[in-house]
C-alpha cells in the first residue's frame, strides 16, 4: 500500500510538528512560486492542532497568498467546541496574519447537512472557477487519521467512501450517529500534495494495516488516498508507528 508514498517516522511528537512545519512550508513557497498563491485543506480533530500553533508562530510566511478551506467539518455550529473551524481559528487564524476573506468554512450550521455540503461544494467550484466536471487540485491537502483508519470524514463502511463524481458531500457516521461533510476521494486524489500526520499509540494498528496489509479501503479508508498525480507523504511519530518499518 505504501507504494509511492513516502512514509516518515519522526523521533517525537515534537519532531513530527516541526518536520510538519517545514514541510507545509516547503510546499506553500513552491506553489506560491509556480502560480502565485496556495491552496490549503486543512485537517481538524485534535493532532492538528499543535502544528498549526507552531505554523502560527513561524515568521516570513506569506499568509497572504494562501486561501484555507477544510477537508471535513462536523455538522455543528462555527462556534461549537466541535467545531474544525473554531479549532483552526483559536490556534491558527487568530494568530497569523490570515486575511478573513482567505478562509473558507463549512456552513455546517445549516441544519441540513446535505445542503451544507452541496453549499461548500460551490464555494470550492467558484474559488476554482470550475467547469461541471472539473476537479480541484489542492496545492496541499491535510490529512489525518483514526484508530478505525478514517481520514477526513471518510469513515469505515459509510457512503462516502463511493461518491465518485460530487466534490463534497454529506456522510453520516453511524457510530457517532452524527453527520459529517467531507472532501470526497476524487477531490483528495487530485492534489498536488497530501501530507498525514498521525501521531499516538492508538493508531499503530490502523496504520500499519493502511501502509502495509492488504488493500481493503472499505475497513481503512485511508487507504483510499492515492493522489492521482501528486505526492503522498506519512509523517508519524514513534507512538504511532510502532514496528512500522
Ligand atoms: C476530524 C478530522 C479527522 C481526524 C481524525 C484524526 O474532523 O476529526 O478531520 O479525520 O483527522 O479523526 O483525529 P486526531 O488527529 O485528533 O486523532
Amino acid at each position: 500500500m505504501s507504494a509511492g508514498a513516502e512514509v516518515r517516522v519522526l523521533e517525537s511528537r515534537p519532531a513530527l510538528f516541526e518536520a510538519a512545519v517545514a514541510e507545509f512550508l516547503r510546499i506553500t513557497l513552491a506553489a506560491i512560486q509556480g502560480s502565485g498563491r496556495c491552496t490549503v485543506a486543512l485537517s481538524g480533530g485534535s493532532t492538528p492542532r499543535s502544528f498549526y500553533s507552531l505554523l502560527a508562530d513561524q515568521p516570513d510566511v506569506p499568509w497572504d497568498k494562501m486561501f484555507f478551506f477544510f477537508g471535513d467539518e462536523r455538522h455543528v455550529s462555527p462556534d461549537d467546541p466541535d467545531s474544525n473551524f473554531r479549532m483552526a481559528s483559536e490556534v491558527l487564524f487568530s494568530r497569523a496574519p490570515i486575511p478573513a476573506e482567505h478562509v473558507f468554512r463549512v456552513p455546517a450550521e445549516i441544519p441540513d447537512a446535505e445542503t451544507a455540503a452541496q453549499s461548500y461544494e460551490q464555494t470550492v467550484r467558484q474559488f476554482f472557477t470550475l467547469e461541471e466536471e472539473g476537479l480541484p487540485r489542492f496545492d496541499v491537502i491535510l490529512l489525518g487519521m483514526g484508530p478505525d483508519g478514517h481520514t477526513a470524514s471518510l469513515f469505515p463502511g459509510t457512503a462516502a467512501l463511493h461518491e465518485d463524481e460530487r466534490l463534497v458531500t454529506a456522510n453520516w457516521v453511524e457510530k457517532f450517529k452524527t453527520w459529517r461533510i467531507t472532501l470526497t476521494y476524487p477531490v483528495i486524489n487530485n492534489a498536488a500534495e497530501v501530507m498525514f500526520l498521525v501521531a499516538g499509540a492508538e493508531k499503530q494498528e490502523a496504520l500499519l494495516a493502511v501502509l502495509q496489509g492488504k488493500s481493503d479501503p472499505e475497513t481503512y479508508p485511508a487507504q483510499g488516498v492515492r493522489p492521482e498525480h501528486g505526492r503522498l507523504v506519512w509523517l508519524v511519530d514513534p507512538e504511532a508507528a510502532g514496528p512500522l518499518k
